[in-house]
């Protein structure tokens, strides 16, 4: 398969481009903007020849990027993994207009980018999956913290994009599924809760989405699941 995967460079995204890399089926263009750990994170994989990694900023015009013009020159994109995200924490009357746009910027209007981008590749594949990667703080009566609105509310716009482009991409055969993450131990939860260790760690969760994404997206389609252990 031919997948690919945002936010490539530490946490989640790498565990996932690591995870799925074991299969030297799939072919996976990784992408994010640390170009040292994208180089590092190839050169840990086991099949790194089957890792194309592109650095590369997402809120930026990406139909000129090396990364569009490698998409293109595949057969076909038979997965998209929205992975990358920001995150902000401040007080609400803290946050600026432009740290609301930040944040959805990478959150929110990059994946619309990025999907609009893929969509013609996304065609040609047999099962096509969009798997979106959202959060607890994105559904509807979670738990809501201090200092997350925007990050919180962005999560829930990728959410309810889901269900739109579900319906949308139905007659392209596209299936489009979010996975609303609960805490894993990674910068962004340091960020988000300073003095609080999860229970769950990258390589674990990374397994199940690399698996969700690959193996079951013909079952299901606009779909948004709550994959959470604990509180946050
Ligand atoms: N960790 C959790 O507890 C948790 C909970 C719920 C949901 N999530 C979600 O899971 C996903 C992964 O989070 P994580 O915890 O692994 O976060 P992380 O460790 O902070 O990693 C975020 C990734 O996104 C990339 N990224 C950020 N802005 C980018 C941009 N403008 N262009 C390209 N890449 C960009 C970063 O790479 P560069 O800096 O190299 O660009 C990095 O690879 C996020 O969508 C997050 O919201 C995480």
């Amino acid at each position: 398969m031919n997948i690919i995967v945002t936010g490539a460079s530490k946490g989640i995204g790498r565990e996932i481009v690591k995870y799925l890399n074991r299969n030297s089926m799939h072919h996976i263009f990784a992408v994010s903007r640390d170009k040292k750990q994208l180089e590092s994170l190839k050169s840990e994989c086991t099949n790194p020849e089957n890792v194309e990694i592109f650095d590369g900023d997402l809120t930026q015009n990406l139909e000129s990027a090396d990364f569009y013009k490698a998409i293109q020159k595949a057969d076909c994109i038979d997965i998209l993994i929205n992975n990358a995200g920001m995150l902000i924490n401040k007080p609400f009357m803290d946050m600026s207009e432009e740290d609301f746009k930040s944040v959805f910027e990478v959150n929110l209007f990059s994946i619309v980018k990025l999907i609009k981008l893929t969509v013609p590749s996304l065609r040609k594949s047999k099962n096509p999956h969009i798997v979106n990667i959202g959060s607890m703080g994105g559904i509807e009566r979670s738990s809501k913290f201090a200092g997350l609105s925007a990050y919180s509310s962005s999560k829930a716009a990728i959410a309810n994009l889901t269900e739109c482009l579900a319906e949308e991409l139905k007659e392209d055969n596209i299936h489009c599924n979010c996975l609303s993450l609960g805490a894993v131990n990674t910068e962004m939860l340091q960020q988000a809760f300073p003095d609080y260790k999860a229970t769950i760690n990258p390589e674990e969760i990374a397994v199940f989405i690399g698996d969700f994404a690959t193996k079951y997206g013909r079952l299901m389609n606009g779909k948004i699941f709550s994959i959470s252990a604990s509180t946050p």
